[in-house]
């Protein structure tokens, strides 16, 4: 089994939905309040082990009942959470609102995820024995530099999803093998507007970028390779939340497997695929039998 390290966040997603999200100053009345597990850190570990591999977690959760839960859900799809420390004060917390469309608007308040700055005893460890590590920018970016060069220290490939989207320092897309970003933070990170310019102007800062298009699936460059437009399947989106965080998961496992690259680009669409239909993030990603019957179709 290939082996996947997360090091990242942990949030708890108060999630809304509602026909249309309400503009500054407008009340409007929503349909239903979930509290859903989520975190990109997690959603990726909990996405990873679920498509097949042996997931781990780095990073921290509060001493509070959010926590509890949280780490719960993690050991409940397999992922080993022996690395994730339980800090005191609060559980991250995303507020999350979903349209009638999928789509969604969201708010973070760090919490515990704040305290990760730094690797802590034995993370280091872990990470060398992985086959990929793969991070996010919801925990203190000294830590994510701190990772992504103890992985480079040990040869494993760092895959980053760069979101929230902020600017990258040089001394982190030294050590990025793999750059995933959406179209939104592709175009954010360099200015260009076509998601194409975009993502050539990300290769000359990382070695391979995949830029996910939503529904139109994603675009994979690599230096010295022909681009690769990888399409989704069609489908209805329900609540599209954590639809990142599964295809980085996915896409991870696929790679660490050695399939092909187009195809280990399919195979994660079509996990996202499947998680888009349903609400929630975490709780919506597939097992590996389903992303195969997927895969397949
Ligand atoms: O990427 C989706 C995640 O972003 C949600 O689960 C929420 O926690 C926010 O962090
Ligand atoms: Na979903």
């Amino acid at each position: 089994m290939t082996h996947i390290v997360v090091l990242g966040s942990t949030n708890m997603d108060l999630v809304t939905y509602v026909a249309t999200a309400p503009q500054r100053g407008e009340t409007v009345t929503g349909r239903e309040f979930r509290t859903i597990p989520g975190g990109k850190g997690s959603n990726q570990a909990i996405a990873a082990a679920r498509a097949g591999a042996t997931a781990s977690m780095i990073g921290a959760v509060g001493n509070d009942a959010y926590g509890l839960r949280l780490r719960e859900t993690l050991e409940q799809s397999g992922v080993d959470t022996d690395f994730l420390r339980t800090v005191e004060g609060p559980s991250g917390t995303a507020h999350i609102v979903v349209d009638d469309e999928g789509g969604n608007a969201i708010v973070v308040i760090p919490g515990a995820n704040g305290t990760v700055d730094h690797l802590s005893p034995g993370d280091e460890g872990l990470i060398a024995t992985a086959d990929a590590l793969l991070l996010q920018l919801e925990i203190p970016l000294a830590a994510v530099v701190a990772g992504a060069e103890a992985a480079r220290r040990h040869g494993v490939r760092t895959v980053l999803t760069p979101s929230p989207a902020q600017p990258l320092p040089p001394e982190l897309l030294a050590v990025t093998d793999l750059l995933v970003p959406n179209e939104y933070e592709a175009v954010l990170l360099t200015d260009r507007t076509d998601p194409r310019e975009a993502a050539a102007a990300l290769l000359d800062l990382v070695p391979e970028v995949v830029v996910t298009l939503g529904a139109t699936g994603c675009l994979y460059l690599r230096r010295g390779a022909e681009p690769l437009v990888v399409p989704a399947p069609h489908v209805t989106a329900v609540d599209s939340t954590g639809a990142g965080d599964t295809f980085a998961g996915a896409l991870a496992v696929a790679l660490a497997e050695e399939k092909p690259v187009r195809e280990a680009l399919s195979w994660a669409a079509a996990a996202a695929a499947i998680s888009v239909q349903r609400e929630g993030a975490s709780v919506s990603m597939p097992y590996r039998p389903e992303i195969e019957k997927q895969y397949g179709a």
